[in-house]
């Protein structure tokens, strides 16, 4: 099989950006003077960078600043974590929440490993990623209940081997049941497209500070089937009519929702992250692979996908899709461009069950980690930000049409606009190049006849404008206190030293980067910006504060993903080492996912929480008095090797512990005293 058997990959895809765009020779050491002159410290971190001695050696500069009284960090850090178990800070308690399978609808079936798909349809989804908390009563207005509200969660992928372990008579092995004979069960294929998708969760905080699901009307599961509406300029298109909707305004399901965003009018946005890997197309000429451009760029596979959706018994409809192969039989309609409704942002209105979830395409389509957007100031542009999640792909930035309103919410908003990609210049600054169908060379001559050419082709408008190559954009967050826009750069291994440049300065890069900017003139609508790197992660040896001090004990990190601010400007960064690599060899010092705390003025970072074997940390949200946090642990125990699952030595039992098998799970943080989370 491919990626799902190779946990190292764990779901992220492999690059397809052979653009010829520049990379930056010899300009980091101007990057870096310039930015030294402008705030001091960088000089010195370039050293440090490339090896020579900064520091004396066993100096921990971050154990220095930890107690200042001017910090806004109030709680110790904790040590690195190898324990399969979450750790918090003394005073912090934690508690798994909502994991997998848990019931919330329908006849709310208990969780159990022979839960069927219609079971699973009814219960919280696998791999649980980003999430928010929509107070019950925010639609009347702000701040709303923290102790009441709609619990939003995206179900990133699947690990079949648990998923279907019951299934398989308790021991699963994928080489046997996955595919036989060339077709997949067509059951189990349901149970997993049931598993995909997002949760909507009424809960509430109890007298003693727990909280619980309640049975509301409004819980529901949006899965990898779920109908719902095209928006924007790629709707009604040729490039999206398929059998489905000969009228190109409609498809089914969302997948691989990895991050989201939340918006100024209180709904939920979900994003399509690697999504390609769940189709194939085996069309050829000449003997080789001849894909559709919009398949071909975003790395569509030939051979089989993901998980063989296409394979399903019986050829149903809804996983035959997953083939977007050319096929005679299909003269009245066929799937070839079901890819194409897919590398989307997806709005959920959370408090409406009949609401129907609408794809956005004027936000672009690619490998959508997450979206955030600036405040949103009456009478000006709606801004949001969204990174493409893969080796030598973009920072993206839409700006509306419309001015915001608060009167009339979203109406139209998302669907009228212009969007941007960024290039990062040696010298600080940055612009934002408008990917507008007859600007900047996107013509018919050059191969885009209209915005829906653009938008389905956004990595190729991309490409042809010039964008900067990044180190996997994961989360961005936008300070609420300044403003400034601040994007994890998660790593990139595969970037040589002739493709390094200023904003992404590290062949090999194996342990990330987070960099952020300024809008010129604080306009966030702005074309300009000033930039810099907050963080070069790594160990105390390899790391990098803007300050031009190392990472200490209390806080390195590797391969910052999950990015979110809080009220106070608080910045609460999570990690994704992946999976073979976690604990071994260069990532050996960081122990298992984490995450930490920083003060974006002055660079100190604090390790707040380390989770249990195998998994990452991921999804932020408070509620509103900052009293309770809610993060994600997503898929716990991915580092179980193919021979010990057969014998039961699974790498994690977390949350259940005893023999149990690993579950996703929300985890709720409160402190003993009832304070706020960070502070
Ligand atoms: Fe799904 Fe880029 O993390
Ligand atoms: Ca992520
Ligand atoms: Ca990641």
């Amino acid at each position: 099989m491919n990626d799902l058997w190779t946990p190292d990959e764990h779901g992220d895809e492999r690059p397809s950006n052979d653009s010829a765009n520049p990379h930056f020779d010899d300009i980091l050491a101007a990057r870096f003077d310039r930015r030294g002159v402008l705030r001091g410290g960088l000089v010195a971190a370039i050293g440090g960078l490339f090896g020579t001695t900064i520091l004396g050696a066993g100096v921990i500069p971050g154990a220095a600043r930890a107690d200042t009284a001017a910090s806004r960090l109030g709680f110790n850090p904790v040590t690195v974590g190898l324990g399969d178990q979450i750790v918090v800070p003394e005073g912090y308690r934690a508690a798994a929440f909502i994991p997998w399978g848990t019931p919330i609808s329908g006849a709310m079936p208990a969780f159990a490993l022979d839960n069927t798909a219609d079971d699973q349809a009814n219960q919280t989804g696998m791999h649980h990623d980003g999430m928010h908390f929509f107070p019950i009563d925010i639609r009347e207005g702000a701040p709303g209940s923290s102790e009441d509200g709609l619990l939003v969660v995206n179900h990133e992928y699947i690990e079949p081997r648990f998923l279907l372990a019951s299934m398989a008579g308790g021991a699963f092995d994928a080489e046997s049941v996955l595919v036989v004979d060339g077709i997949r069960n067509a059951d189990d294929v349901r149970k997993e497209a049931m598993a995909h998708g997002v949760s909507v969760v009424r809960i509430k905080r109890q007298a003693d500070g727990s909280w619980s699901v309640v049975a509301d009307p409004r819980n529901r599961r949006i899965t990898a089937l779920t109908p719902m509406k095209l928006a924007g300029p790629v709707a009604g298109s040729d490039l999206v009519r398929t059998k489905y909707s000969p009228d190109g305004t409609m498809t089914r399901g969302t997948i691989n929702n990895c991050a989201n965003g939340f918006t100024p009018w209180g709904t939920y946005l979900t994003c399509e992250e690697n999504w390609a890997g769940y189709f194939r197309n085996g069309d050829t000429a000449d003997g080789k692979p001849n894909l559709p451009r919009e398949q071909k760029r975003y790395g569509l596979p030939t051979e089989q996908s993901r998980y063989a959706w296409e394979l399903a018994e019986g050829g149903p409809d809804e996983f035959i899709r997953f083939d977007a192969s050319t096929k005679a039989e299909d003269a009245a309609g066929d799937y070839r461009n079901e890819p194409s409704t897919f590398g989307w942002i997806v709005e959920i209105d959370p408090f409406d069950p009949e609401a129907v979830p609408v794809k956005h395409t004027a936000l672009g389509r690619f490998a959508h980690e997450g979206i955030v957007f600036a405040p949103a100031v009456e009478g000006k542009p709606l801004v949001a930000y969204s990174g493409d999640d893969s080796r030598f792909e973009y920072i993206y930035k839409f700006v509306s049409a419309k001015p915001y309103s608060a009167a009339t919410a979203g109406a139209g908003l998302l669907d009228e606009g212009t969007l941007y990609v960024a290039r990062f210049k040696a010298d600080g600054t940055g612009e934002w190049i408008a990917l507008s169908f007859g600007e900047n060379g996107l013509t018919a001559e050059n191969g885009f006849a209209s915005q829906a050419e653009v938008l389905v082709n956004t990595r190729l408008a991309a490409d042809h404008v010039g964008a900067t190559k990044m180190d996997r954009p994961e989360w961005g967050a936008v300070d609420p206190q300044t403003g400034a826009v601040y994007f994890t750069l998660t790593n990139n291994t595969k970037r040589t030293q002739a493709q390094v440049d200023a904003a992404n300065p590290r062949a090999k890069n194996a342990f990330g980067q987070i960099i952020r900017w300024t809008a010129d003139g604080d306009d966030q609508a702005a074309a300009g910006f000033t930039w810099d790197l907050f963080v070069i992660a790594g160990d105390q040896a390899q790391s990098k504060v803007f300050t031009g001090a190392a990472l200490g004990e209390e806080s390195i990190l590797a391969c910052p993903d999950g990015l979110s601010f809080d009220a106070d400007g608080r910045l609460w960064i999570q990690t994704d080492i992946g999976g073979s690599e976690q604990n071994k060899g260069e990532m050996e010092p960081f122990g298992n996912n984490q995450m930490l705390c920083a003060d974006p003025a002055t660079g100190e970072i604090r390790r707040f929480l380390t989770g249990p074997v195998g998994q990452e940390i991921t999804g932020w949200t408070m509620t509103p008095d900052q009293k309770t946090l809610f993060i994600n642990v997503q898929h716990p125990g991915e580092t179980t090797s193919a021979d010990a699952f057969k014998t039961g030595e699974l790498a994690s039992h977390w949350p259940d512990g005893g023999k149990a098998y690993p579950r996703s799970s929300t985890v709720v943080i409160t402190r003993d005293d009832g304070g706020i989370i960070g502070g």
